[in-house]
């Protein structure tokens, strides 16, 4: 089996994303599984019917592979990267995780409206709109409030806002400077100040989850954001929703957020290449490993079945098998 990685930093690099790319390339060596990494500039996008076996990267054709794991953000390497999963999508590669459940996922917005869709608690969440209503904000979602960045990773582009002047204060900053920046406003879940929870989902099955609990003082629990890590022993509410969470956003591999609530958890968010250097830190878990378990059973199954417009009344339904089927 031949998986290609997609990466944009330097597999050497110091980041912790850099340390898992080599995790893989470490854990496909020992299980037999031919692993390469390139950058998403290095291919180049020819569409035509002559060819459905290679793809081009660096001037050169080279044989599809069997599955590909895209690891960029989308804030990072934007609609190019996800022009090259859509094209070896297309071309029946299978892909853990397709490019609409990327693009959905890394819209924090997006996500949220998926997930009430299905009736999955989420915190109230509204899209900013400039000039902002402050009386509307404090009579839907109340202060303190989150601020989000629509497509923000990493803890980066998330404030809390602990009262309406300070909120108000920053609205007309930001609306006289940079209007057009997408942000979203939501309701600040008190109960799990500085903690949350992540559950680490494989096709379809908890493989690990950890508590993150933030630096002193600070009220987000990101691992980049230096907050320390320790096991979590979910219990079945916690299972179910973050298996629930990965299935309704057709995740393979998911990293799913959750937030202690009054009652349970709500569901801060889902990522799609999360993140595993302090998830393996803290718990008996082989995530490499997990992941290329996961593809050698859907291998089995040969190149992904194409499906035709035809079939189907809808294109939404089309486009919803095609990524089923991508996965299967
Ligand atoms: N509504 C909220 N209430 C309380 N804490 C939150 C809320 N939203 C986010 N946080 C905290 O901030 C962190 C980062 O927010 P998140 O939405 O996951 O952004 P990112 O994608 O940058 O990780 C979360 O891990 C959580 O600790
Ligand atoms: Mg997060």
């Amino acid at each position: 089996m031949e998986v290609w990685i997609l990466f944009n930093e330097e597999v050497e690099g110091p980041s912790a994303e850099a340390f898992e790319i080599r995790r893989f390339l470490e854990e496909g060596r020992n299980m037999g599984v031919d692993v390469k990494v390139f950058r998403p500039e290095q291919f180049d996008l020819l569409v035509s019917e002559r060819d459905r076996e290679s793809i081009l990267i660096d001037g050169q054709r080279i044989k599809l592979p069997d599955f590909i794991l895209p690891r960029t953000y989308v804030v990072d390497t934007g609609y190019f990267a996800l022009a090259v999963i859509r094209q070896l999508e297309r071309l029946g590669v299978r892909v853990f995780n397709s490019s609409i459940s990327i693009e959905m996922v890394a819209d924090k917005l997006h996500t949220h409206q998926a997930l009430v869709e299905s009736s999955l608690p989420t915190p109230e969440t509204m899209l900013a709109k400039f000039p902002v209503d402050v009386d509307l904000v404090e009579n839907h979602i109340g202060f303190p409030v989150v601020v989000k960045t629509l497509l923000g990773v990493n803890g980066n582009g998330v404030f809390l806002m602990e009262n309406r002047s300070a909120f108000a204060d920053l609205m007309a900053l930001i609306g006289a400077t940079n209007p057009n920046i997408q942000l979203i406003f939501q309701k600040f879940i008190a109960k799990s100040k500085g903690r949350d929870i992540r559950m680490f989902v494989v096709d379809g099955e908890v493989i690990a989850s950890m508590e993150r609990r933030a630096r002193e003082g600070d009220f987000k629990a990101n691992y980049s954001q230096g907050a320390s890590v320790v096991e979590f022993e979910p219990d079945e509410e916690a299972i179910r929703l973050a298996v629930r969470t990965a299935e309704i956003l057709n995740l393979q591999v998911a990293g799913i957020d959750l937030l202690y609530a009054d009652e349970g958890y709500t569901i801060c968010e889902a990522n799609t290449f999360p993140g595993f250097k302090g998830l393996e830190s803290c718990c008996n878990v082989n995530v490499p490993q997990e992941i290329f378990k996961a593809m050698q059973r859907h291998h089995a199954k040969g190149k992904a079945e194409r499906v035709t417009l035809e079939e189907f009344e809808t294109f939404a339904e089309f486009e919803a098998n095609r990524a089923a089927k991508l996965q299967e």
